[in-house]
């Protein structure tokens, strides 16, 4: 049974907190008096980002950090963790999350993301420990009927092995559920998470090509890439760019720290979604980055990239009314944050 604890004497192991969305996250944790412990193998991460954070959050905080370089399969590892820290409650990041690479990985990303979660769940329940927030996504929403997109609705057929990770990992922690009560699980439906920690010292660094729009965009202002590529001008939406909810990475930190506080005490499984509720397309997100680094950016439209939808935006009403969380930066907020880190980091963590 989940034990109601003040935030200064919970442990929360963070898997994967060493990357975009957990290393903002461990800011959050630690700046409202968690304990965090990261286990994180760095194999789409930098090390450096664990003295970031400890810069953020300052010495005193700081001294409330632990890291481990540990892939989340390795059951030994992992074991060790749990010996060494009295973790109390887990956000489960750690996963591969490329979704046109996952197209081509399946047994990569099945085996990595099923497997670390599998593997985790059983050796939180070794050590009593039964509360978990999981790192879900709004891809579990496929095409949608309506909009916008409440936790109520349809969960649809992912089109590519990484969303179907993220729908079975959320079904794997509802069976762990019903098969013992005990367990407390929280599922989080991120929609767009982008920008950067306002300090300009953490953002997101992906390697190769950029996958996402807003790192790509931010490479094209930086100097780094000749011009935006727009997958497709023909979608069913105002300006026939495709629509998303772009979300903070700072608010979604704050809604874990929302959804640890929440879950304090209790037991279940609960859905929230993580969004502003407010779409944006494609073209308006370059007219909002371009003010931001203050230069007009070059786009070409180009053909539809295979397996997007035209338009997701979220339904956050429920965060709000449960959690008291919502989100509190706006487009221009993310692009501005999003330029201070990429021009001041050009080259990411430079590894
Ligand atoms: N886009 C472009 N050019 C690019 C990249 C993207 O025009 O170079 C467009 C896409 O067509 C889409 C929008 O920008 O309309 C956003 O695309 P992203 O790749 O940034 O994000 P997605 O909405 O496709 O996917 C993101 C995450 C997934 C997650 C999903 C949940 O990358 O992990 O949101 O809705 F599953």
């Amino acid at each position: 049974m989940s034990e109601a604890k003040d935030p200064k004497d919970t442990c929360v192991l963070v898997t994967g907190g060493a990357g975009f969305i957990g290393s903002h996250t461990v800011v959050e944790l630690l700046q409202n008096g968690y304990k965090a412990v990261i286990a994180d193998d760095l194999s789409n991460a930098s090390e450096k980002v664990i003295d970031r954070i400890k810069t953020i959050v300052g010495d005193e905080a700081a001294k409330n950090l632990s890291f481990y370089k540990v892939d989340v399969n390795d059951r030994t590892a992992l074991n060790a963790i749990f010996d060494e820290n009295p973790i109390d409650r887990v956000i489960h990041f750690a996963g591969f999350k490329a979704v046109g690479e996952s197209v081509h990985k399946p047994i990569e990303y099945y085996s990595n993301n099923l497997g670390n979660t599998l593997t985790l769940v059983d050796v939180m329940r070794n050590h009593g420990c039964k509360d978990i927030i999981f790192s879900s996504s709004a891809t579990v929403y496929g095409n949608p009927d309506s909009l916008p997109l409440t936790e109520e609705s349809p969960k649809k057929p992912a089109t590519n092995p990484y969303g179907w990770t993220k729908w079975m990992i959320e079904q794997i922690l509802t069976d762990l559920h019903t098969a013992d009560p005990e367990w407390n699980v929280v599922l989080l439906r991120y929609f767009n998470p982008i920008g950067a920690h306002p300090s300009g010292l953490m953002g997101e660094d992906p390697k190769g090509i950029p996958n996402n729009l807003l790192p790509y965009v931010a490479q094209v202002a930086v100097g780094k890439r000749e011009c935006v590529h727009v997958f497709g001008n023909d979608y069913d939406t105002p300006d026939g760019t495709g629509v998303r909810d772009y979300i903070h990475v700072c608010d979604l930190g704050t809604g874990h720290v929302a959804a640890l506080n929440w879950m304090n005490g209790r037991t279940g499984v609960e859905i929230f979604n993580l969004g502003t509720g407010k779409g944006t397309s494609v073209l308006q997100i370059i007219k909002a980055f371009s003010k931001a680094c203050g230069k007009e950016l070059p786009y070409q439209i180009d053909p539809r990239r295979p397996g997007d939808v035209d338009a997701n935006y979220a339904d956050c009403s429920k965060a709000k009314r449960e959690m008291g969380w919502e989100a509190k930066y706006t487009i221009d907020d993310m692009c501005r944050d999003s330029w201070n880190w990429q021009s001041k980091n050009p080259d990411g963590y430079g590894e």
